[in-house]
């Protein structure tokens, strides 16, 4: 089993009834970190297991709304007042890291997403980059849009948003928006197709 752990009381939502039990599940299926001053509300008929969550600073909010369907995700907060919104019904993967990283920022992830394996979202470079002692890599929010696909080891760099119905492919890299209903591929990742639009079952 999973060792999970909160330190000093933090604020765990759950809205399903039977809240406290709930609660005490989210707890024990996956390893919680979270100080105190920060909000995380699971909505219900979620499925979150394996996970590592971990949320320093203070006013930051994880919500995870009905539906979603999450596993051995790693899912980091650092900062004040930042905020990581999974959407309804999105799933996603294993080894998946999402973070939200620096004061105000959000990482917010639509609808009926699908992220596959090995996915890295984050909205920091983790470390400053120094120009004539100015700072030239500030974090910058991520917005994935509704029905986005993210497909193995897809990585979405800070400030970085993808429009609804689009599809990032294997490995790519992404260092500019993506439109709606349209295919990025490759590192860097390029536009490859438009007016596409895909559906999770596979035909054959
Ligand atoms: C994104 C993806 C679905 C696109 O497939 P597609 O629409 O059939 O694309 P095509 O194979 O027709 O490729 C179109 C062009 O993009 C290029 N391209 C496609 N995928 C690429 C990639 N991942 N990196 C770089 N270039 C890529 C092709 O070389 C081709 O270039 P060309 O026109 O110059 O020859 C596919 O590349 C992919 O990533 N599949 C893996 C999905 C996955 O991870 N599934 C796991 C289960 S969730």
């Amino acid at each position: 089993m999973v060792v999970s752990y909160i330190k000093r009381s933090p604020n765990v939502n759950t809205s399903r009834q039977g809240g406290l039990l709930n609660r005490l599940l989210f707890t024990l299926r996956n390893k919680v970190k979270v100080k105190n001053g920060n909000t995380i509300n699971v909505a219900s008929a979620t499925r979150i297991r394996q996970c590592h969550i971990s949320i320093k600073g203070t006013g930051n909010k994880l919500m995870i709304d009905d539906g979603a369907n999450l596993k051995g995700v790693h899912i980091e907060i650092n900062g004040n007042n930042c905020s990581l919104t999974v959407g309804k019904h999105s799933v996603i993967g294993e080894g998946c890291y999402l973070s939200a990283r620096e004061n105000g920022t959000t990482l917010t992830i639509g609808e009926n997403c699908m992220f596959s394996r090995n996915v890295k979202v984050m909205t920091s470079d983790g470390h400053d980059i120094l120009c004539a002692n100015e700072r030239i890599n500030p974090a910058k929010s991520i917005t994935i849009g509704s029905h986005v696909w993210l497909a193995d080891g897809a990585v979405v760099l800070k400030g970085n948003d993808i429009g609804d119905h689009s599809v990032v492919g294997i490995n790519a890299v992404v260092t500019h928006d993506v439109p709606t209903n349209s295919i990025a591929a490759g590192n860097p990742a390029k536009i490859i197709k438009s007016d596409i639009c895909w559906d999770e079952k596979l035909t054959y």
